[in-house]
């Protein structure tokens, strides 16, 4: 699996990892060298999204039959579902290689053609965030994903010529957080689109049991499921708290990851039994405290948090919408009658009213 990304962008990433220490399911460069250490292979070994693979499968089974490259693939869902993964067991179950790459890598039109010029056929190109694809990057991928060619222009002034250059058939595996906000023509030219879904608890019992066995850390069943129950319906968080509650059992326990190590581990983490950490509960308690429960506007939000709209939108409010403690509404965000609950706290008369 070749990953491709410019030091620019792993500057800025890291730079953000070290003002972090939440669970956030946002994806580290640690985590991608952990996660490469356990991702499973093939769609046996991958656990969950069962209808996504079962429509998925038959995709690959006929563009195999017919010895033809996949349709170019649009996968989206909040982060840390396996998107990524998902896209390697693909190639994988294909028999060819997978150039995985970012949309903020792209930022000069070199970086796309540069990766376009050496593409073999068949090959997959997963490109992450594809949301965040400038405007010529996108004019560079439409004849690519269309016609498998790329206009490249020589000369200058009156002797400007474009040339069609033919390429290899390869697919095109896009990844977003943010269907919404990709543009019309670049999410018309994919084939298949589809949405990853939060896995529940029996399945990232399973992800935590087969991660452990790879790590060769001891866990009981309810201490999986335990887990499980904190891991915001998220296989990323699953991993990075079974490595948390590990560490506990090593220090002050046998080592063994029980139902009582797992919950004395993760409270100490401050994960609640719903999976919130304090950055959620943060963001809901502000929500509550000064903006009397809401509406409040995402950009005062993320103003009196610290975070960028980003990581709220990506990152938090998903799983917080999912589990239906805040709503969005066209004046901003309210915490719902089930987050004051969640929270311990009494909804104001006034707030009482508009619900
Ligand atoms: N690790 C992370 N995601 C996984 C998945 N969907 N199946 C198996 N292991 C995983």
């Amino acid at each position: 699996m070749a990953i491709i990304s410019s030091d620019k962008e792993n500057e800025k990433t890291k730079s953000k990892e070290n003002s972090r220490e939440n669970i956030a399911p946002c994806e580290t460069d640690y985590d991608r060298c952990f996660e490469n250490s356990i991702r499973p292979k093939t769609f046996n070994e991958y656990i969950g999204q069962s209808q996504l693979k079962e429509t998925l499968k038959i995709s690959l089974d006929a563009s195999k039959q017919r010895q033809e490259s996949l349709d170019h693939l649009l996968l989206y869902g909040p982060p840390g579902l396996g998107k990524t993964t998902l896209a390697g067991v693909i190639a994988n179950e294909m028999g060819v290689n997978v150039k995985i790459t970012s949309a903020p890598a792209l930022e000069r039109p070199r970086d796309l053609i540069g990766i376009l010029m050496t593409v073999k056929t068949g090959e997959v190109l997963f490109i992450d965030e594809i949301h965040r694809l400038n405007k010529v990057a996108e004019e560079i991928l439409y004849p690519a994903m269309e016609d498998f060619s790329i206009d490249r222009t020589t000369g200058k002034g009156q002797s400007t010529k474009t040339l069609r250059v033919p390429i290899p058939k390869f697919t095109l595996i896009g990844a977003t957080t943010k269907a919404g906000a990709l543009s019309g023509p670049l999410r018309d030219r994919f084939g298949i689109i589809h949405r990853l879904e939060f896995y529940n608890n029996d399945e990232l019992s399973f992800v935590i049991k087969r991660t452990a066995s790879i790590i060769a850390a001891k866990i009981t069943e309810d201490g999986a499921s335990t887990i499980a129950s904190r891991s915001r319906g998220t296989p990323r968080i699953a991993n990075r708290l079974l490595k948390r509650v590990r560490d506990y059992a090593t220090v002050k326990a046998d080592g063994i990851i029980t139902k009582d190590i797992a919950i004395k581990s993760l409270d100490l983490l401050k994960v609640d039994h719903q999976g919130l950490d304090t950055t959620d509960r943060d963001l809901m308690k502000l929500i509550i405290e000064k903006y009397d429960g809401g509406p409040v506007g995402i950009d005062t939000l993320c103003a009196a948090l610290g975070e960028d709209i980003r990581t709220i939108e990506d990152v938090y409010e998903p799983f917080l919408l999912q589990m239906g403690f805040i709503q969005r509404t066209p004046r901003g965000r309210k915490v719902s009658p089930a987050g004051y609950k969640h929270l311990g706290c009494k909804i104001s008369s006034s707030q009482q009213n508009l619900f």
